[in-house]
């Protein structure tokens, strides 16, 4: 067991002071997990072996799925890439600092450990201004996986991340709650036509914005013959104790479903969870009832998400139902996540 500092950090007044204590642990090759604008991450030095080692042991990460590494300026990546191709320099115009990580063909001063043997390397820009004063006197490349104990939904809370980490890392930034609550989109610029590999806080719509073709790996969707691209997308992730199901369909007929299957499962003597957006949240009555925002603020959506299903954690509930909603914008996002803490069980009204 660790003697885990816990830093509490006002994020409209940052007092650098404590901020330089998390900066030096890093520095001296140690753990610290910080605030983003997406969730909250687990930082260690990017460039040196032993402090990446204990990032995969604190989390319990396997040593295949890479790390995102983290810099506070454009020029700081120039020494980890290759080459910057045009639609590079457009994307990180437009949406760095932000929501987005890009994947580059790698120079050889990036570990095989944080790229998990891979030629690219991915590499991120945060806005949080916590993250970006935190990087900046770190003054080194920042490994940052989202800072939950493997498999667990990513932590948007200072106190989820408390939960998982306590006694395994040096220091706990704890600064408040994550805006966009989803983590960034990965977005791999590397192949011939842009392809994203996670979607994220940066929407398919917006990078369309900025670049002609943008295509969602077909990996994505959960079928058992198409690998995904990102080695972290195959695993097991966001996965509450109980077992999530979707029901996907018309608002009304999916409420209904949902109504007939909750009175199933109460029939078989578990206890049922629901999953719903405000619109629908009065047609439930009886069960563990958690609505993620309405269906038209889908930042609000992204925002709950992940403290939804820790919060089940929480509760004895067996099975949690949950509505779906429609794959576009944000929505994207939302449900990639949702899908996979249900390993996929999605249910047609
Ligand atoms: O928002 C975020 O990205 C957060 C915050 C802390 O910045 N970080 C985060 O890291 O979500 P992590 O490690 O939980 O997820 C990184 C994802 C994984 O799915 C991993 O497989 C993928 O990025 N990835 C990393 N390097 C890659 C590469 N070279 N090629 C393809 N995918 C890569
Ligand atoms: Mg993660």
């Amino acid at each position: 067991m660790k003697n885990t500092m816990i830093i509490e950090i006002d994020c409209d007044h940052i007092e650098e002071e404590k901020l330089k204590a998390a900066a030096n642990i890093l520095r001296r090759g140690g753990t610290v997990a910080f605030p983003t604008e997406t969730v909250y991450g687990l930082g260690a030095n990017g460039l040196e072996l032993e402090a990446i080692r204990k990032i995969f042991e604190a989390k319990g990460r396997p040593s295949d799925n890479p790390l995102i590494l983290h810099v506070a300026r454009t020029e700081d990546v120039t020494p980890l890439v290759k080459e910057i191709p045009p639609d590079a320099w457009r994307v990180m115009e437009a949406f760095w600092p932000g929501p987005l990580t890009i994947v580059f063909e790698k120079t050889d001063i990036v570990p095989e450990a944080i790229t998990g043997g891979l030629s690219t390397v991915a590499i991120r820009m945060p806005s949080h201004p916590v993250a970006k004063k935190l990087i900046e006197m770190a003054a080194v490349p920042v490994a940052a996986p989202s800072a939950n104990i493997s498999g667990k939904p990513s932590p948007t809370r200072g106190e989820h991340v408390v939960k998982d980490l306590q006694g395994k890392v040096d220091a706990i930034i704890v600064g408040g709650s994550c805006e966009v609550g989803v983590e960034s989109t990965v977005l791999d610029i590397a192949s011939e036509i842009p392809t994203i590999l996670r979607p994220g806080g940066i929407t398919r719509e917006m990078l369309l914005e900025v670049l002609d073709r943008v295509e969602v790996d077909k990996g994505l969707k959960g079928d058992a013959d198409v690998v995904p691209k990102s080695p972290g997308m195959k695993y097991t992730h966001y996965a509450p104790k109980a077992e999530v199901y979707i029901i996907q369909g018309e608002e009304g007929k999916s409420t209904e479903k949902i109504k007939e299957l909750a009175e199933f499962h109460r029939l078989e003597g578990r206890k049922v969870g629901i999953i719903c957006f405000d619109e629908s949240q009065k047609e439930y009555n009886r069960d563990v009832i958690k609505s993620m925002g309405s269906r038209n603020e889908l930042k609000g959506v992204a925002a709950n998400l992940f403290k939804i299903l820790r919060d089940f954690d929480e509760t004895d509930v067996d099975v949690i139902l949950a509505e779906a909603i429609e794959e576009v914008e944000l929505g994207q996002a939302i449900m990639n996540r949702l899908t996979k803490a249900a390993g996929y069980k999605v249910i047609n009204a």
